[in-house]
């Protein structure tokens, strides 16, 4: 059993990233490429049509294998992000990541977009922790697994990636177990 393909929320629709993409991708991404760049490795300029079909090519591999579910944030008529879930932390458990566009930051859409993975995760066979792991530094990226109920339950150093630009160098994890989610039920 795979993710679906298009999720919905009350105001944003997770739809999985297709080859097709490129011009939307491109477009989002090199939008938000100063706001992204502290954050993320990959966003380095220039963000060219290249590194868009990479990313495309990659996320239907990720698809096809089971191992990543690569989605576009989006709310009518734009792609406002992307998202996603991946299974690099171990058995049982799917790791959750997101990001932004600039002008559609504060007011809630990742936390809304998080909270639908966090579903689509636990409907999943087998899978019984969710976790998102953030430099110590994002502050902004802690507030999404923080409103969702999430428990900080780890902090590494040294981090899994080297770090980007913004980033002090220590992963914290954050991690939401199947029966915590039962008991809580994260709202989409
Ligand atoms: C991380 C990132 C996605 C968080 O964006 P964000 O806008 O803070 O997150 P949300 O969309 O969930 O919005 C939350 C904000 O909206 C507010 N908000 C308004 N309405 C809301 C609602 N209905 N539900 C939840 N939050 C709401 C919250 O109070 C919060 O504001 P605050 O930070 O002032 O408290 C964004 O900063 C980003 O793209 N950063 C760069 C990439 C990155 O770091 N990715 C994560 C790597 S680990």
């Amino acid at each position: 059993m795979i993710p679906a393909e298009t999720l919905t929320g009350r105001r944003v629709r997770l739809r999985r990233w297709r080859e097709t993409d490129v011009d939307t991708l491109l477009q989002v991404v090199s939008e938000s490429l100063d706001h992204l760049r502290p954050w993320m490795l990959w966003a380095v300029p220039p963000y060219d049509r290249a590194a868009a079909t990479d990313f495309l090519t990659r996320a239907q591999a990720g698809w096809l294998e089971g191992e990543s579910y690569a989605y576009a944030i989006t709310v009518p008529g734009v792609t406002v992000g992307a998202c996603g879930l991946e299974r690099r932390i171990g058995p049982g458990a799917l790791e959750i990541g997101y990001w932004l566009h600039p002008a559609h930051t504060g007011s809630g859409l990742a936390t809304e977009a998080a909270a639908i993975l966090v579903e689509q995760a636990f409907a999943l066979p087998a899978v019984d922790r969710v976790q998102i792991w953030h430099d110590l530094a994002n502050t902004t990226s802690a507030g999404v697994p923080r409103r969702l109920g999430f428990t900080e339950v780890a902090r590494h150093t040294p981090p899994r990636n080297p770090p980007s630009p913004g980033e002090v160098g220590v992963d914290v994890v954050w991690e939401l177990t199947a029966e915590e989610n039962s008991r809580s039920g994260v709202l989409c």
